[in-house]
């Protein structure tokens, strides 16, 4: 079992930590993952809910979470933003929810967080979650190929380390054929350091 002691020690005042990034970086992006989506839509690792103000009217979702702390934020954010979405406390990698229950599922930052050794289950049950029709947005890190901002990421990866149990290089994708999901579409979407991967069952 994951642990969540990074994220209960820092749920409340994560949103101020991050405060500069989602400015500058994420809240541009955040709109791509949720670009032309509807049924039922899988937000894993929904943190303090960012994505919740990009929820695609009238669309059922449901936010998963390990932590308890970061899952109380979301919940408190869901009224001021007028969202109507289920929070549960989960792994993703193993929800034990139905089989083919998502159109559309999405994954901003969680599987930066995931060890290496967690990143093909968590792919598998998300391909298990998904609809044979349904498709799998991510939004993850990649170390820059740049020299300086690849050596400023690297100052910064403890820190990272430290406070999100995150790091730069995970590879997500390397992992996607054994899970039994195709890449249809790999493109970064901030520099050479965010990109937004698609997979289809
Ligand atoms: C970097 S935050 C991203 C939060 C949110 N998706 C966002 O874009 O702001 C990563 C989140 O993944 C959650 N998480 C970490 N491991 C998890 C796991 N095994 N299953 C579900 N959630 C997990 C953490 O508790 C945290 O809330």
């Amino acid at each position: 079992m994951p642990s969540n002691r990074p994220y209960t020690a820092i749920a409340r005042v994560y949103d101020l930590l991050d405060l500069p990034f989602e400015y500058r970086r994420y809240r541009p992006i955040r709109h791509l993952l949720f670009e032309s989506t509807g049924g039922n839509i899988l937000d894993a690792g929904v943190g303090t809910g960012r994505n919740m103000a990009f929820y695609p009217p009238g669309a059922t979702v449901t936010g998963i979470d390990l932590s308890p702390a970061m899952l109380a934020r979301a919940e408190k954010r869901k009224k001021p933003l007028g969202v109507s979405c289920q929070l549960l406390e989960k792994d993703v990698a193993a929800t034990g929810l139905e089989d083919s229950c998502f159109d559309f599922i999405i994954a901003t930052f969680l599987f930066c967080v995931l060890d290496d050794e967690d990143q093909l289950p968590a792919l598998r049950e998300l391909k298990r979650l998904c609809k044979p029709d349904g498709e799998i947005r991510i939004l993850e890190y990649q170390l820059s190929e740049k020299p300086l901002t690849r050596f400023t990421m690297r100052l910064w990866a403890p820190w990272v380390r430290f406070m999100y149990g995150a790091t730069f290089d995970r590879q997500t994708e390397r992992y996607v054929p054994d899970a039994g999901l195709t890449l249809v579409e790999d493109r970064f979407v901030f520099k050479d350091i965010i990109k937004l991967l698609i997979l289809r069952p």
